[in-house]
């Protein structure tokens, strides 16, 4: 699927399309939670995904997310970024909602973690889940 944004930017779910490259480099480099990551692990977890969403500036990947499949009616939200300098005009919105929202995906239930971006997932129905939900965290290493 391919969805046409406001200002030319493109939304497509073709994992072929996906520059992983691009993306190591944003995930590895620049996100606080994927420093280090190893490009192989990226490439087989964009393989492994239940749905990829890319964002483009015609041939530039300037966003990305991925979905994980927990169980038929559960995925988890993972990688989701926007490139800085095309932050703050509505494109980490589309490129969740097209997420969420529309494709195979559309209406199923969600996890995702965050350490700042909450208005943006509440703004597309997300909550805090309270006592139903556990996690057992990794010690640091
Ligand atoms: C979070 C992110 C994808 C948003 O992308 P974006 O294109 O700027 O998103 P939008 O323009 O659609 O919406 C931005 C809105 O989200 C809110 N927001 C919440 N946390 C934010 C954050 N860390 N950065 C930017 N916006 C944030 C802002 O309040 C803003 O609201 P406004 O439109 O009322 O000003 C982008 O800032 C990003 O890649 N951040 C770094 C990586 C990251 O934190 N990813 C999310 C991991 S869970």
């Amino acid at each position: 699927v391919k969805r046409e944004l406001v200002g030319g930017f493109e939304l497509d779910d073709d994992r072929a399309r996906v520059d992983v490259a691009a993306v190591h480099r944003y995930l590895a480099e620049e996100s606080y939670w994927a420093r280090g990551r190893a490009c192989s692990d990226l490439e087989a977890l964009v393989q492994e995904a239940a749905r990829v969403v890319g964002l483009y500036d015609g041939d530039r990947q300037i966003g990305f997310c991925r979905a994980a499949r927990c169980a038929p009616g559960l995925f988890y939200l993972a990688d989701v970024y926007v490139l800085e300098a095309y932050r703050g005009r509505g494109l980490g919105t589309a490129l969740v909602r097209e997420m969420v929202e529309a494709g195979p995906l559309a209406g199923r239930s969600w996890l995702l973690h965050t350490a700042d971006a909450h208005d943006l997932y509440r703004r597309l129905g997300f909550g805090v889940p309270g006592e139903r939900v556990m996690e057992l965290r990794a010690a640091p290493r």
